[in-house]
């Protein structure tokens, strides 16, 4: 059975307005998009979540924080529209999901400056070495999402994958000019006794995994310039 199928439970998934495909960015060549006129008030501070999965977080969070704007992006198609058109049902009108491979929209379509927040959480570990290229966490995602971060802006990892956190350690530490590492704060969105309160972490939790936690403060903007 297709998973969009079971996702859907029978119901037809309509992603409306609060769903952006990513076949429809503008090409390339016309130049990098700001995803804060994506939404009703692109003045309000915007927020990023990669990997989104079926908006969880995004769906406990928003409503608590009206002021902001939150971006989900995730690459499976059935997600996206599973996500968008839960954001649809419930009228969260400060989110907008975005289907497309993050890295790359980071890389070559989002202007710089313009995200407050980058939220990734229980992104996919990719355990074996020659899969370790696939992880969203790369060096040069870390200069990208520097550059997409608003100065003082903050990069939010968690994982349960021991060996996913160290390769975020390295990253941090190898980055360390561009980023301050600071404690991870749980977000409006976590439950009693939770970290974030994705489907992921629920999940995890119950199998008794432990998890692992950062903040990485954008700075260095005196060595490292935005456009
Ligand atoms: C393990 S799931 C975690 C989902 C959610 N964050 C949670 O904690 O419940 C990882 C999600 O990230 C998505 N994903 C993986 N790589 C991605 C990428 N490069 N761009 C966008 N989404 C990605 C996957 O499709 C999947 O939905």
């Amino acid at each position: 059975m297709a998973m969009s199928y079971v996702l859907a439970r029978g119901r037809t998934l309509r992603p409306g307005v609060y769903g952006i495909d990513g076949s429809e960015l503008p090409p390339f060549e016309s130049g990098r998009v700001d995803p804060r006129q994506w939404f009703d008030d692109g003045c309000r501070p915007l927020e990023i979540e990669i990997g989104a999965g079926k908006g969880t977080f995004l769906v406990q969070q928003a409503p608590k924080r009206p002021e902001v704007n939150y971006l989900g992006i995730e690459k499976s198609s059935d997600l996206y529209r599973y996500a968008a058109d839960r954001m649809r049902r419930r009228r969260i009108d400060n989110v907008r999901i975005l289907r497309t491979d993050a890295a790359e929209f980071v890389r070559f379509w989002c202007r710089g400056g313009v995200a407050r927040v980058i939220h990734l959480y229980f992104s996919d570990p990719w355990p074996k070495k020659r899969h370790h290229k696939r992880r969203v966490i790369q060096d040069q995602t870390m200069i990208e999402i520097h550059r997409v971060l608003c100065p003082g802006g903050e990069l939010r990892l968690v994982t349960d994958h021991a060996d996913l956190w160290a390769w975020y350690e390295d990253h941090a530490a190898r980055h360390a000019s561009f980023f301050e590492r600071r404690r991870f704060v749980c977000p409006e969105a976590a439950g009693e006794g939770e970290i974030v309160g994705t489907n992921f972490e629920r999940k995890y939790r119950a199998e008794g995994r432990p998890f692992f936690s950062m903040t990485l403060v954008r700075g260095g903007d005196e060595v490292r310039r935005t456009d």
